[in-house]
């Protein structure tokens, strides 16, 4: 374990705040701490010096290392976390030295940096690929943060922390989004939300996709490189490709993301330790570790790294926006029960028995027993699920066209919806993504004609990840027995705006996700008023 090599801190009116101090104790700064990933305490001698630019700690790196931009994740009341990677030759392993590496961070009030407020050294580990997730804790406000190595500076990023769970707040805006296929467009989407500059983001998976690239691939073509990704370093390179896209960069850079993940950042349709193809089982606990480590790194994420190759890791977790959001966030693969009938998709044949086992679950008994507690004791107004597949019944005539959704899992399905009622959880809004279609649902407790209204779900269409089926088939999902509406032609994600009062979902749809530079508009907006846990069109 390495201690913070040095701590400066402006103790007089500095809002932002490493950590409580004063001039005649120590203080104190929080990080992950290098070998644990963990965040502890060390201690170091308060100064008074005042707020100047610290020399960066030497390096002798052999190119500009923050070729993949920067990020805050995870904020809570008192502080955010700063995330870089350090990887001058992104694409083919980083093109580090295999050596541990300090690294300034510093926060000002300014995006030039006028006035350093806070700085601290701080050290990427090689084993971490050089990654750093630095906990700031930060006073209220908008606070710009860099980070330093030797002569190179990193792109500047905004970032805050939330609103205390017990401070009244008026409104938040922020952006829902999932499914980025860096080889099926390019990422207008992300260009908008960077525009739009939310509160946050709220990412519900498929941040990577593990298809292979083509052999000959062009390295600046829009396509994947490599064989599919099956270790730490083929999993890193594959996120490096992902994250040298500018607009991307600028969504991280706008404003802090609480980031979940799907199944394509482990492998398509996995289920627990069970890969798509069975015949993969013995070694796809290796592969899975890796790729939770490797999101891990790339993830600004306040959560510690994953250290059991076998075991769980939780990512699954809540946060509050003061008392107007509570979020619970859903892991929707590490605890779910294999895919019935073989993961068949798109079939009109009845559902197959095995898809009614009551055993069947989605989110593991613990997980969802959390979930329904975190609800029922949450004092703020808007009760809020980012949840990976679509939960709203999308079955036609007892078909189950997607197995992988919760169509699959149906006994757990009416459960939950079954106990949000039971419980009177008020104002439930799911957050989903995973199909690649825009969709509004409405969530009861039993059937069409006489069920309870218990919730709201609002699925984002995918960045950049091509559409499931064409845009003539948007009258068969509008007939899906919980469907309000559905559009399957565009890419892009839902802005959410949320008052005491009002749910505002506007979904923004990209004119030609092949356009970097695209159009970005409002296709259609919903509303949901407090009190009612129904959807209406804007
Ligand atoms: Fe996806």
């Amino acid at each position: 374990m390495q201690p913070i090599s040095r701590r400066m801190f402006l103790a007089s009116a500095a809002a932002v705040v490493v950590a409580a101090c004063s001039d005649s104790s120590p203080s104190s700064v929080s990080t992950f701490t290098p070998g644990t990933g963990g965040a502890v305490t060390t201690t170091g001698p308060a100064t008074s010096a005042p707020p100047t630019t610290a020399p960066a700690p030497a390096a002798d790196l052999p190119g500009y290392p923050f070729t993949l931009g920067v990020a805050s994740g995870d904020p809570d009341a008192t502080s955010v976390v700063l995330w870089t990677r350090l990887a001058p030759d992104p694409l083919s392993g980083g093109g580090m030295p295999p050596t541990d590496i300090d690294v300034l961070w510093e926060a000002s009030a300014t995006p030039e940096f006028a006035g350093v407020v806070a700085s601290a050294v701080v050290t990427s580990m090689a084993d971490h690929g050089h990654t750093l997730h630095v906990r700031a804790e930060l006073d209220p406000g908008e606070w710009y943060y860099r980070f330093r190595v030797g002569e190179h500076i990193s792109p500047v990023g905004r970032t805050h922390v939330a609103p205390a769970a017990d401070e009244q707040v008026e409104g938040v805006r922020f952006a829902a989004a999932s499914c980025q296929n860096y080889a099926n467009g390019h990422y207008a989407a992300h260009r908008d939300i960077a525009e739009q500059q939310p509160d946050f983001v709220v990412w519900l998976g498929d941040y990577i996709y593990e298809s292979a690239g083509g052999a000959n691939a062009n390295p600046d073509a829009r396509v994947h490189l490599g064989p599919e990704p099956t270790d730490v370093e083929t999993y890193r390179n594959r996120y490096a490709r992902y994250k040298t896209d500018p607009h991307l960069q600028a969504a991280h850079a706008a404003c802090p993301w609480f980031v979940i993940w799907d199944d394509h950042e482990v492998e398509n349709n996995y289920a627990g330790l069970m890969p798509q193809d069975p015949a993969d089982a013995a070694a796809f606990a290796a592969r899975r570790f890796a790729a939770y480590k490797v999101w891990w790194e790339h993830t600004p994420t306040r959560l510690d790294a994953p250290t059991d190759p076998n075991g769980e890791y939780r990512i699954y977790r809540d946060a509050q926006w003061g008392d107007l959001l509570e979020l619970a966030l859903l892991d929707g693969r590490q605890y779910r029960t294999d895919q019935a009938c073989g993961d068949i998709t798109l079939s009109l044949e009845p559902a197959c028995v095995e898809t009614f086992d009551p055993a069947r679950t989605m989110l593991g008994g613990e997980q969802q027993e959390w979930l329904l507690s975190t609800l029922q004791e949450s004092a703020a107004v808007w009760n809020v699920v980012g949840n990976q597949v679509v939960l709203a019944d999308a079955t036609i005539n007892g078909a189950v066209l997607n197995y992988d959704q919760w169509d699959g899992y149906p006994a757990a399905r009416t459960e939950l919806l079954h106990s949000l009622a039971k419980r009177a959880i008020p104002n439930v809004v799911v957050l989903t993504g995973d199909i690649h279609l825009a969709a509004v649902a409405q969530l009861r407790d039993g059937d069409r004609a006489t069920g309870t209204d218990v919730g709201v779900e609002f699925v984002t269409t995918s960045i950049s990840s091509d559409g499931l089926v064409g845009d003539e088939l948007t009258d068969v999902f509008k007939a899906f027995p919980d469907l309000v509406d559905a559009e399957l032609a565009h890419r892009g994600y839902t802005l959410h705006t949320v008052t005491r009062d009002l749910w505002t979902a506007d979904y923004r749809i990209v004119a030609e996700v092949a356009d970097p530079d695209s159009e970005v508009t409002t296709f259609s907006t919903y509303e949901v008023a407090v009190g009612t846990n129904r959807v209406t069109t804007a």
